[in-house]
């Protein structure tokens, strides 16, 4: 069990989608660079065992502001662990970066506290069809409700006027999940993460069409920090096994 300590100024940020490659390490450097760009105080925490966010911060260079790494995946247990995922006092941003496959009874711990869960997903028919689920699972084990709006999907690596990007984009408005962003398909993503930067440190003239999406996005998500956590955010749900097979939209309780 994910067990971060944390201290009540912290603001979590989740980024999930079990769906393997649909841009959640990316998502998650990029939300840490546009904080840290912003002269906030941010950790990233890996709990991908691949570590591939703890490498960008590895690469990241000294001139830039700097990123807090968390390594969450380390095997160690007991109170080294706790001691490794603690998040420094100063810290009041807290990314985490989740690995793919995460079984749907550990999307309760991933998403409790959280001020925003973002899901990341690609115009594929594989991906939406993998998204679905997810969401089903969050209604329903971790009882995130669609209510509190703290869960945004983002359309990554979109082509627009492409059929993937309409089909994608026509679902998620069946399931009635906000899409809190649209992410284009663009190198300046592989190029910043290569240099340890996100594409808010890089040159503007280079990342102005990108830049111009995150607009919407940052705009969802500084709401969601600024609005304190209820109860219900905190809930420690009695889990339910989930029914393996998707669960159709229609049956899913959204008032809870
Ligand atoms: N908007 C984008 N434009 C171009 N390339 C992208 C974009 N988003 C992600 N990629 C690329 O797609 C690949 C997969 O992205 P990423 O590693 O962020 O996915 P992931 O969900 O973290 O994968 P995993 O499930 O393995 O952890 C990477 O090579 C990344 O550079
Ligand atoms: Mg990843």
């Amino acid at each position: 069990m994910l067990n971060v300590p944390g201290h009540r100024k912290l603001r979590k940020i989740v980024v999930l989608n079990p769906k393997g490659g649909s841009g959640k390490t990316t998502l998650a450097i990029n939300l840490a660079g546009y904080l840290a760009a912003g002269k906030r105080r941010v950790a990233l925490m890996d709990c991908d065992p691949q570590g591939s966010a703890t490498r960008w911060l590895a690469r990241r260079p000294e001139n830039f502001p700097g990123i807090h790494g968390i390594v969450a995946y380390a095997t160690s247990t007991g109170a080294t662990r706790s001691w490794q995922l603690r998040v420094p006092q100063d810290i009041r941003y807290l990314v985490i970066d989740t690995p793919a496959a995460i079984p749907a009874q550990q999307l309760v711990d991933f998403t409790r506290g959280a001020h925003a869960i973002l899901v990341p997903v690609l115009p594929s028919n594989i991906d939406v069809h993998a998204v679905s689920r997810l969401v089903a699972d969050l209604l329903l084990t971790a009882k995130v409700s669609r209510r509190m709006g703290r869960l945004g999907v983002i359309a990554n690596r979109v082509r627009e006027n492409t059929l993937a990007y309409k089909k994608l984009m026509s679902f998620l408005d069946c399931l009635a999940i906000p899409v809190v962003g649209i992410l284009r398909d663009s190198q300046n993503y592989v190029h910043s993460a290569d240099e340890g930067l996100s594409i808010h440190e890089m040159r503007p003239s280079r990342v102005t069409k990108d830049l111009a999406r995150w607009q919407p996005l940052v705009g969802w998500l500084e709401q969601k920090l600024e609005t304190s956590l209820t109860a219900r955010d905190l809930h420690h749900p009695i889990l339910q096994p989930v029914a393996g097979s998707i669960v159709p939209f229609h049956h899913i309780r959204t008032d809870n």
